[in-house]
């Protein structure tokens, strides 16, 4: 009888230490597999005081060559990683590509924020006049973002089959990076294929870096660049925004009735992404010696991690409490807050649309509903984020709200059993998938940092090289490895 009662007790606790004991699993098994690498700062010889001057040193500026890491991005963000701006080496090529990106981007505020409305509107017409949705923010999101990226690079509203293409691309990028999926290569090759028949017939009206010398490339930029990186991460920060605001009924109710406080919301998005920063860890590789003084050193070819969330919860009272508020007191310029990276060191390119953008829609949501989820909150979120939209103009009765509420976390709880072993299983076979693939380091045995063919390389094998077709881990075809940040 004890024993019954024991048995089931650890299975009714399960979702309450397996989750958190697979993660700690997989962490050692990635850990044995990629083996030991980089400095991870803040640490006690950097600390957070350092940590900015550190990160923007002249000699922090390698991005993928000499790093065992730099394969796992590269298999993750595949196809065309080479061309990634994000993994591209300093240079007349990065800096070419980074001007372009720049530009695609440029816009006046009204502008964008006018678009990033539309496209939000569009999106949320679609879930109709019913009652309330369950829906998960990162889905919903997901369309509301691919429109807007494509009327960027195309200069025109986006038709339904290149917004099915795009999210296609996007989901899967994330969902692999998360271990929540396999990658479908052959998911990601469609838009490749939608791109190539763009460029050819002259319909992409910007002008490409001509340093991306074939079609393929060009279309590969544009790909990692807009329609994965910009998508993913547009729907990841809505997610958190959204979530968070969720959870705190009083905080949403703030700001949908004074939908012109800017510095509410203002409030509200800083401190998300200080305690939700969508990267981990950014990582650079030493191209020279590094000398900081006091005896603090690092020589070329080290690999320096940059910890956001551990750097993100220095400096603050009580960092681990949502207090949005703390910023009527604080500046973002001299507070440890980085959401978009390092001005002196490769920021993210859209530093200034994103908060526009996500201000716009934003307030597009919260003018249709209201939100509702008890889900947890993480900053890997592999959840997508369940929330219940209510019209707001329909409301619920409060009964049927809060039994939403609690058939939302008792899913939750499980469904993070089910998962956190998924991503164990699907975290692993990548790893060891990428650690075999090696994308990166094999296109620097036959390419120098600019992308031109070393004379001394060895001619290639048939299948391994990067953008060699190959079977995709997820059962598909396509480009070979590519690249992504790492699990989360
Ligand atoms: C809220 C949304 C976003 C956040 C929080 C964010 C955050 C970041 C961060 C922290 C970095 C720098 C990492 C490092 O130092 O290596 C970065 C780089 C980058 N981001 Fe974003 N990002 C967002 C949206 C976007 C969007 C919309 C795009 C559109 C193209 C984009 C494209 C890039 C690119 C290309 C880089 C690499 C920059 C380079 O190496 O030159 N990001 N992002």
């Amino acid at each position: 009888m004890i024993k019954r009662i024991a048995a089931v007790a650890v299975a009714l606790s399960t979702p309450y230490w397996l989750p958190k004991a697979v993660i700690g699993l997989r962490v050692k098994v990635f850990a044995q597999v990629n083996g030991p690498e980089g400095v991870v700062v803040p640490d006690e010889r950097v600390g957070p005081d350092r940590f900015a001057e550190l990160y923007a040193h002249p000699a922090a500026d390698g991005r993928s060559r000499g790093a065992g890491l730099s394969d796992l991005f590269w298999y993750w963000l595949a196809p065309g990683p080479e061309v990634h701006q994000e993994h591209l080496e300093p240079g007349p090529r990065y800096d070419a590509v980074a001007r372009t990106t720049s530009a695609i981007l440029a816009g006046g505020s009204a502008e964008l924020s006018a678009a990033a409305t539309r496209c939000a509107a569009a999106v949320l017409d679609e879930l109709g006049d019913g009652e309330a949705t369950l829906v998960r923010l990162r889905d919903l999101m997901m369309p509301v973002w691919a429109e807007f990226f494509y009327g960027l690079v195309f200069r025109e509203p986006c038709p339904p089959l290149a917004r099915r293409l795009i999210v296609d691309n996007a989901e899967d990028v994330i969902n692999s990076l998360k271990n929540t999926r396999l990658r479908h290569m052959d998911r990601r090759a469609r838009l490749t294929r939608y791109l190539l028949r763009r460029l050819a017939a002259g319909e992409v009206p910007h002008e490409l870096p001509a340093e991306l010398t074939t079609p393929r490339d060009r279309a590969h930029y544009l790909q990692g660049a807009f329609f994965n990186t910009a998508v993913v991460q547009m729907s990841e920060a809505m997610a958190h925004l959204l979530l968070v605001l969720a959870a705190r009924p009083d905080l949403q109710r703030r700001l949908a009735e004074h939908p012109d406080d800017d510095h509410g919301l203002g409030n509200v998005m800083n401190e998300t992404l200080r305690m939700y920063p969508l990267f981990g860890i950014a990582h650079r590789i030493t191209s020279e010696d590094i000398d900081l003084g006091d005896g603090i050193g690092y020589p070329a070819g080290t690999v320096l991690c940059f910890d956001y969330p551990a750097y993100h919860a220095t400096g603050y009272t009580d960092p681990e409490r949502f207090d949005p508020d703390r910023w009527d007191h604080l500046s973002v310029k001299d507070a440890h807050h980085i959401p978009f990276g390092v001005a002196a060191n490769r920021p993210c390119p859209a530093w200034r649309l994103a908060p526009l953008a996500m201000r716009a829609v934003t307030r597009e949501v919260l003018r249709r509903f209201t939100l509702h989820s008890s889900v947890s909150h993480t900053r890997s979120i592999p959840h997508r984020a369940p929330c219940l939209l209510v019209p707001r103009d329909r409301p619920l009765p409060r009964h049927r709200i809060a039994a939403v509420l609690a058939f939302l976390r008792l899913r939750d709880r499980w469904e993070d059993v089910g998962r956190s072993l998924l991503q164990f299983g699907f975290g692993s076979w990548m790893v060891l998938d990428a650690r075999r693939a090696r994308p990166a380091e094999r296109y620097f045995e036959r390419h120098d940092t600019q992308g031109r063919a070393l004379e001394s390389a060895a001619p290639m094998r048939p299948g391994c090289p990067v953008g060699a077709h190959r079977t995709a881990p997820g059962g598909g075809t396509g480009p070979g490895p590519a690249a992504g940040p790492p699990p989360d």
